[in-house]
């Protein structure tokens, strides 16, 4: 006998576990199938995000930046530390225990607005009367009908051709969160957002790292002007970036792998690392959802094909997250799936993608919100632009931490903002006020009126939308 649900979420990552919640709090009886294990083989709910991505990176990007303020900071505090090191079995530890609070809190949350959680692997079986029949498959077997169904199953790592993860020399993001020592080497093919935030970790613990990047261009999506600095601190901060590489050969032997590249000058070169971090993009995945039995349309990326709403080729099945288009970023697949269980009650769910935040989390931070310069310039819009660096902010002298500037990009004419880019300290939480400032249409001269308080990083955004008028008060 097969269980009947109004609503069926496939994917427990940040898109399928918050659209279930909001479809439950919505009134509908609603099934979420995960099947990530954690390591004694028990659900653990929160996908990608959760398990091996956001939540653990930042966990190892704040313990090794501790250890890296406690072994380059601390001593212009007065404070003195002898015989500094670092337990990387300690640190791992830590993160495994955030994780797994991540984990048991979204099974709480399933309690809490009363989702029926299946621990398997959930698989298209048919189509049927009013609705689609779901298999569970692995921890649980079942048999469940749905109205609607919502597929939410996320991206997995890409790999090099020729070289597979075998998650103990060449590593994936998965990998790249669990290395039991420190390696002396440690090699990352693709300077994008796993790149730099891993690549840093260990950098930060003592490793070597050189960075080996395909496009002559660092950071292309992020505004020419941060990418550029980023760039400098990057390298004074020790990470070896090399750009227009060309990947010849991966090769591993008991001692380590080799990498044979081509580089921007078109000599043949090889480097030799312990570790190889691969972080070339992800692809969706679809792995064992078998959209073939119901004809479910993928494109030519393997991505389930979405309108704009997140509606599929078939009647009731929607898609959101990673699995589908758009950036592969957590809050944008939350967004997406709130949006979705909102459509299915007849309401008008919203994702604004102009709007959405990005952050990466390095040291400093770089968030964006909006075009960048270069955007704006391709696209012949008539803007202004103002900054405003740290150096000149008094809560950023007091932390000892003036790296970076606020960027405010506004319309020529009507003031509008257009894009807002932070590089430095907290710019993951700086980035919140200029998106709620797009959200509402502001101007920069909005955000140069509004009192911000002294002293705190955030006068840097207000000081770079005075910028915009050419009328900074402190630089
Ligand atoms: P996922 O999180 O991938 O979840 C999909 C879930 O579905 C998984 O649990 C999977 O096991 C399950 N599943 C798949 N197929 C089936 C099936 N057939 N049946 C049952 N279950 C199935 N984004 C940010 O916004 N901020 C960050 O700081 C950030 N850091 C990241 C760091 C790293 C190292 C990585 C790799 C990614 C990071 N991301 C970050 C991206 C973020 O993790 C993804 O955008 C997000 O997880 C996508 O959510 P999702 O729900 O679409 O998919
Ligand atoms: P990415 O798309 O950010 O960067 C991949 C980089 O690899 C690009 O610069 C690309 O030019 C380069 N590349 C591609 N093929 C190559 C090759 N053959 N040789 C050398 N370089 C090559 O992808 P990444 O870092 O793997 O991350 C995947 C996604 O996960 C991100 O796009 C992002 O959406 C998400 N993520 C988000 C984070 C955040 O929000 N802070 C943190 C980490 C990941």
């Amino acid at each position: 006998m097969s269980k009947q649900f109004d609503v069926i979420v496939i994917g427990g990552g940040p898109g399928g576990y918050i659209a279930a919640i909001r479809a439950a709090q919505l009134g509908f009886n609603t099934a979420c199938i995960d099947e990530w294990k954690n390591s004694k083989g028990g659900p653990a709910p929160g996908g990608t995000c959760t398990n091996v991505g956001c939540i653990p990176s930042k966990a190892l990007l704040q313990s090794s930046e501790h250890f890296e303020q406690a072994g380059h900071s601390f001593a212009d505090h007065g404070i003195s530390l002898s015989n500094l090191s670092m337990d990387v079995a300690k640190m791992l530890g830590r993160k495994d225990t955030v994780v797994k609070q991540n984990n048991d809190g979204i099974l709480y949350l399933f309690k809490k607005n009363k989702v029926s959680f299946f621990h398997g692997r959930g698989s298209f079986a048919k189509a049927v009367e009013g609705g689609y029949e779901i298999k569970v498959s692995g921890t649980t077997e079942d048999t469940l009908v749905g109205k609607h169904i919502i597929v939410a199953t996320g991206s997995n790592a890409r790999a090099l051709p020729g070289a597979a993860f075998d998650e103990d020399k060449i590593l994936s993001n998965d990998g790249a969160l669990r290395i039991p020592a420190v390696p002396k080497k440690l090699g990352v093919i693709g300077s994008g957002v796993i790149g730099l935030e891993m690549g840093s970790v260990w950098r930060r613990l003592g490793a070597e790292v050189t960075v080996l990047e395909a496009l002559p261009t660092f950071l292309g999506a992020v505004d020419e002007q941060i990418a550029k600095e980023a760039l400098k601190i990057f390298t004074k901060q020790g990470l070896k970036i090399e750009l227009g590489v060309k990947i010849a050969e991966v090769k591993t032997d008991g001692e380590g792998v080799a990498v044979n590249y081509v580089d921007a000058k078109g000599g043949s070169q090889i480097l030799s690392v312990d570790k190889l971090i691969v972080s070339i993009g992800r692809v969706p995945n679809t792995i064992g959802l078998n959209p073939e039995a119901v004809g479910l349309k993928l494109d030519e990326r393997g991505a389930i094909v979405v309108d704009d709403d997140c509606k599929t080729n078939l009647p009731n099945v929607w898609a959101v997250g990673d699995v589908v288009r758009g950036p592969m970023l957590a809050h944008k697949a939350e967004e997406e799936g709130v949006a979705v269980a909102e459509r299915i009650a007849g309401q008008h769910g919203h994702v604004n993608f102009n709007t959405v935040p990005w952050v990466i989390y390095t040291h400093p931070e770089i968030a964006w919100v909006g075009q960048t310069e270069q955007q704006l310039k391709a696209a012949g819009r008539a803007y202004k632009a103002g900054s405003f660096p740290f150096l000149a902010n008094g809560r950023a002298r007091a932390l000892g931490d003036t790296t970076g500037l606020v960027k405010f990009l506004a319309d020529a004419k009507t003031d509008e903002i257009l894009g807002v880019h932070i590089i430095g300290p907290y710019a993951s939480e700086l980035i919140a006020e200029s998106v709620v400032a797009m959200e509402f249409k502001a101007s920069a001269e909005d955000i140069a009126r509004i009192c911000h308080a002294h002293p705190s990083l955030s006068e840097a955004t207000k000081e770079a939308a005075l910028a915009v008028d050419k009328r900074t008060l402190n630089f």
